[in-house]
């Protein structure tokens, strides 16, 4: 599998090109007809497919809400992206990730939508169907353990740090440039591969806690979806996105 390898000032961060490749994708249409290839250079950032389908997380995400979070609000990130690469082409040149890292030079309209592009394609990978779940590798529970004390408590600490979020943000535990795992949050789009954020570090898990991501089914409550997000969570992925954190 093809990897892409970044250096970022708290680490050089190498993440496998399933995660990327719907990101990071000008280079697709390199062989098509003509009319592809414009079209590919027009809109050098394409939505990536789920892997599952809009009922696959039900009851825990209902059908409605995947369908309109990925549809509509992830395609609104990869449009304004598009047209903001009619402007500036050279931020189709370079992977999501740099951009996030070099973020506070830009334009806010690139740290609204490359975050909120880059946030909503990890977050699609880190959660997955009943029976395709799998658990925390025996080395993600260990670093859980050492850092937390234990799983459940890092879920409090993680359910705490989405619900204290005012606003609109994200949720995230990381592994930071000690190595260790950390619960962050950030707002809006942000994320900690910015280099405009608080704590920096590589992503291992992540939830959105955008009201679009939960008020069909959870109204209000914040709380109840973040403890009930815990069962669609992909431990498998999440487990690789630790090793590979932890290689880098
Ligand atoms: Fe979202």
């Amino acid at each position: 599998m093809r990897r892409l390898t970044l250096c970022t000032t708290f680490a050089v961060l190498t993440v496998t090109a399933g995660a990327l490749a719907p990101i990071h994708s000008a280079n697709a249409q390199q062989n098509a007809p003509a009319t592809a290839e414009t079209a590919a250079q027009s809109e050098p950032f394409k939505l990536p497919e789920l892997g599952y389908s809009y009922d696959a997380l039900a009851p825990i995400i209902d059908a409605k809400t995947m369908e309109l979070h990925h549809s509509k609000h992830h395609q609104a990130f990869v449009t304004a992206l598009n047209n903001a690469a009619k402007t500036d082409p050279s931020i189709a040149n370079v992977p999501v990730e740099e951009l996030l890292a070099s973020v506070s030079g830009r334009p806010a309209a690139i740290r609204n939508n490359a975050g909120g592009h880059w946030n909503h394609t990890f977050f699609w990978q880190i959660m997955a169907p009943e029976g395709q779940r799998g658990e925390p590798s025996a080395e993600l529970t260990s670093a859980i353990n050492e850092s937390f004390g234990s799983m459940d408590e890092f879920k409090k600490a993680f359910q705490a740090a989405g619900t204290s979020r005012f606003g609109s943000g994200w949720a995230w535990l990381i592994v930071g440039d000690d190595k260790k795992l950390a619960v962050v949050s950030t707002p809006n789009q942000d994320n900690p591969l910015m280099d405009v954020a608080e704590t920096r570090g590589m992503p291992v898990l992540g939830n959105d806690v955008w009201e679009h991501a939960y008020y069909l089914t959870y109204n209000n409550r914040r709380a109840d979806y973040l403890s009930a997000w815990w069962d669609a969570v992909n431990w498998t992925k999440v487990s690789e996105n630790y090793a590979k954190a932890m290689e880098g």
